[in-house]
């Protein structure tokens, strides 16, 4: 099974993610995640998408593209969630294709809707962790030690593009690109609607009920 996690920055697709990879048997593709390894590591790729990124701006389909496919080369077979991508409607139909060329497709898009409002406060409150990528809040879930994981005792920092101003552009290129993303898969009723603003648990549960029809 293959499934979409669509939502604004700060909607809860990460946290979402995480729970669902620990209770179902999914890997999560974040391409988020695999560009800021990308730059941790110093790489081409990681050194091209960073200027992007620090300016809240999408980094160019056919990079991300090239990315999803490499890691659906190495993950044959398995269920996956992908979680940010895609996020243009290129992008959208890249996927449809690269899967389809496996026998696969996408077979439910969650679209976490949510008030833009909620979510500054949720960005800039984020705190994540840099070597497993747990996610906290410093409101709603501190880490118990502050700057420590409670998971591994990693770091946990506060990511470079959630300060208001880079979160802002993020939010403009959410409405401007991501917003017809939906509407495209609206169009082919794969999306579901799920109110991205009740608690990580009924959030979770709204999805689980889709999945388990
Ligand atoms: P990416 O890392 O994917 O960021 P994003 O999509 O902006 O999403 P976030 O990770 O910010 O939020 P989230 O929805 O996962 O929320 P989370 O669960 O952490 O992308 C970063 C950049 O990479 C992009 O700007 C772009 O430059 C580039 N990029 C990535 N993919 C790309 C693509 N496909 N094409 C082009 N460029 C791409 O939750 C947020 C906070 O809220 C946390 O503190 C959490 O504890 C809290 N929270 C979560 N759920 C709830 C809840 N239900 N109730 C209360 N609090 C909650």
């Amino acid at each position: 099974m293959n499934i979409v996690f669509i939502g604004a920055p700060g909607s809860g697709k990460g946290t979402q993610s995480r729970e669902f990879i620990e209770k179902y048997k999914f890997i999560q593709l974040s391409t988020g995640d695999l560009l800021r390894s990308a730059i941790s590591a110093g790489t081409e790729l990681g050194k091209e998408a960073k200027a992007f990124m620090d300016a809240g701006k999408l980094v160019p389909d056919d990079i991300m593209v090239n990315i999803v496919k490499g890691f659906l080369r190495d993950n044959r077979g398995k269920s996956v969630i992908f979680d940010g991508f895609p996020r243009t409607v290129s992008q959208a139909k890249s996927l449809q294709q690269v899967l389809a060329e496996q026998e696969l497709a996408i077979d439910r898009v969650f679209y976490f809707k949510i008030n833009p409002q909620i979510l500054i406060k949720r960005l800039t409150g984020r705190r994540v962790c840099t070597n497993c990528g747990e996610i906290y809040h410093i409101e709603t879930k501190p880490s118990k030690k502050e700057l420590t994981c409670d998971v591994c005792g990693g770091s946990v920092v506060h990511r470079s593009d959630d300060k208001e101003d880079v979160i802002t552009e993020r939010l403009a290129q959410f409405e401007n690109n991501t917003g017809p993303t939906i509407e495209y898969y609206r169009s082919t009723n794969l999306l579901v609607e799920i109110d991205g603003s009740l608690t990580p648990e009924l959030v979770f549960k709204q999805i689980q009920n889709v999945l388990t029809l």
